[in-house]
C-alpha cells in the first residue's frame, strides 16, 4: 500500500518537472533567438508602419548586448532567470506584455496604446550605456533612446521616464498617465517574485 502511494506521488512529481523543463526550453528558444524575440516583441503592435519601424530599430540600432545581457547588474532585483543571459530580452518581454494588459485595463487604445507599446520595447534599450556597454547598468540608460533612435516624441517621452523617482533627476515627473503606466509595468515586471511566462 505504501509503494504504490509513493509511486503515485512519483509520477506526479515527474509529469510537474516535465512540464516545468517544457515551458523554460519554451521560453529559452524565444529570448535565445534574436528573430524570434523581435517578432513576439513587435508583434504586440498592430499599426503596421509603426511595427516595422520598431523592428528596424530593433534588428539594426540596438546594442548587441541587449540580447545577451542580463536585466539587471545588481542582482539585487529582478526574477532569478533575468539575472543571466538573455535576461535583459525576457524582462523586455514581459514589460511588454504588462503594458498590453494595462491598456486594456485602462482602456488605452490607438495611438495612444501603439505608442506606448513602442516604448516599452525600447525602454531599456540602452540599459548598459553606449555601445559597447559597461559592466553595469547606467542611469543614463532613459535619455540615451531618444539622442540615439528615430523615435517620436511620446514614445521618447515614455521612456525618459520610465524609471520613475529613480531616473533622472527633475526628469520623471509624468506629463500623462501613460508614461505612469509604462513605469508601473517596469516596476512590478522588476520584482524579485514576479515570474511572468513568455510567451
Ligand atoms: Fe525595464
Amino acid at each position: 500500500m505504501t509503494d504504490k502511494i509513493d509511486l503515485e506521488k512519483y509520477k506526479k512529481k515527474k509529469r510537474t518537472f516535465a512540464g516545468n523543463t517544457r515551458d523554460y526550453r519554451t521560453q529559452c528558444e524565444i529570448i535565445s533567438d534574436k528573430e524570434e524575440a523581435i517578432k513576439y516583441l513587435v508583434e504586440f503592435i498592430k499599426d503596421e508602419s509603426l511595427s516595422e519601424k520598431i523592428k528596424n530599430i530593433l534588428n539594426d540600432e540596438v546594442p548587441d548586448y541587449f540580447w545577451i545581457n542580463p536585466s539587471s547588474s545588481s542582482g539585487k532585483y529582478h526574477p532569478s532567470d533575468e539575472r543571466g543571459k538573455f535576461g535583459l530580452v525576457l524582462h523586455t518581454c514581459r514589460v511588454v506584455k504588462i503594458v498590453d494588459d494595462l491598456c486594456v485595463a485602462a482602456q488605452i487604445t490607438g495611438s495612444n496604446r501603439e505608442e506606448l507599446i513602442a516604448a516599452a520595447i525600447l525602454h531599456d534599450s540602452f540599459k548598459y550605456d553606449l555601445p559597447p556597454g559597461n559592466h553595469h547598468t547606467v542611469k543614463l540608460h532613459c535619455i540615451i533612446p531618444g539622442e540615439q533612435l528615430s523615435i517620436s516624441d511620446r514614445i521618447n517621452q515614455s521612456i525618459r521616464t520610465h524609471d520613475g523617482q529613480w531616473g533622472i533627476p527633475d526628469e520623471w515627473q509624468y506629463a500623462d498617465e501613460y508614461q505612469q503606466l509604462l513605469h508601473y509595468a517596469d516596476y512590478i515586471a522588476s520584482r524579485s517574485y514576479v515570474h511572468i511566462r513568455i510567451p
